[in-house]
């Protein structure tokens, strides 16, 4: 049986050499984001492009993203919608949504971006007359993955997908006990994330083994 994934640092110095997934703008949002006191817990390089060709491959123009943070994820999302797309991107922290508004004007897209502060659950409803969208990508608090992802199996079309990032919870997905750092609720409210995608029978979904896991699904009916 082939690995899930690889780990070889040579073949991903390589890759990073090759594709280059880390451009100006991405590494300025980045160091931006930093400076301003955001916690590093973007995308890595690699799976923001990885979310950029997925993007594009499925030609969505209608996004929404869960978990702004400082925009670098949402850039990728929104250079993928091109012209006449639009995010809907949703931020707890105001100082993470101003953060992320600055980079998305700097990163001149030609998408349009409207960052939503508040409680995602709370704000989700005032977009709902957009729906369908081709996309959800999910990243916020773990613990509301699943509510997250049953707003998104009802507001995605048939051919769009879902997409949630940190899947692998710090590599303790497989457990279901002796949990560290205190990450129980979490990591258990990703287990529940992946069952739901796993085995509802709308989607087809898998689990891409990015560093952080990356759960994809596309509704097929
Ligand atoms: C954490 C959250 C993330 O979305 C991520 O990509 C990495 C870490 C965290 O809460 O620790
Ligand atoms: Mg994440």
């Amino acid at each position: 049986m082939k690995a899930f994934g690889q780990s070889d640092p040579a073949v991903a110095q390589y890759a990073l050499e090759l594709f280059k997934p880390e451009d100006e703008v991405l590494l300025q949002t980045r160091e931006n984001a930093d400076a301003r006191g955001l916690p590093p817990i973007q995308l890595g390089p690699f799976d923001v492009r990885h979310l950029e060709v997925l993007v594009r491959m499925l030609q969505a123009k209608k996004a929404v993203e869960i978990g702004t943070l400082g925009g670098y994820s949402g850039i990728s999302i929104a250079r993928a919608l091109g012209a006449g797309g639009k995010l809907h991107t949703f931020e707890l922290e105001p100082h993470h949504a101003e953060v992320a508004r600055q980079a998305f004007d700097q990163a001149r897209l030609v998408a349009e971006v409207v960052v939503h502060v508040g409680p995602a659950l709370e704000n989700l409803p005032q977009i709902a007359s957009e729906a369908p969208f081709d996309l959800v990508f999910i990243d916020a608090d773990k613990v509301n993955y699943p509510n997250y992802l049953k707003w998104a199996i009802d507001h995605v079309r048939v051919g769009g997908a879902i997409i949630g990032d940190n899947t692998f919870a710090w590599g303790q997905i497989g457990k279901t006990f002796g949990f560290e750092d205190g990450r129980e609720k979490s990591v258990m409210a990703l287990r529940e994330f992946n069952q739901m995608l796993a085995t509802n029978p709308r989607f087809r979904s898998t689990i891409l083994p990015t560093s952080e896991g990356l759960t994809v699904g596309v509704k097929i009916s």
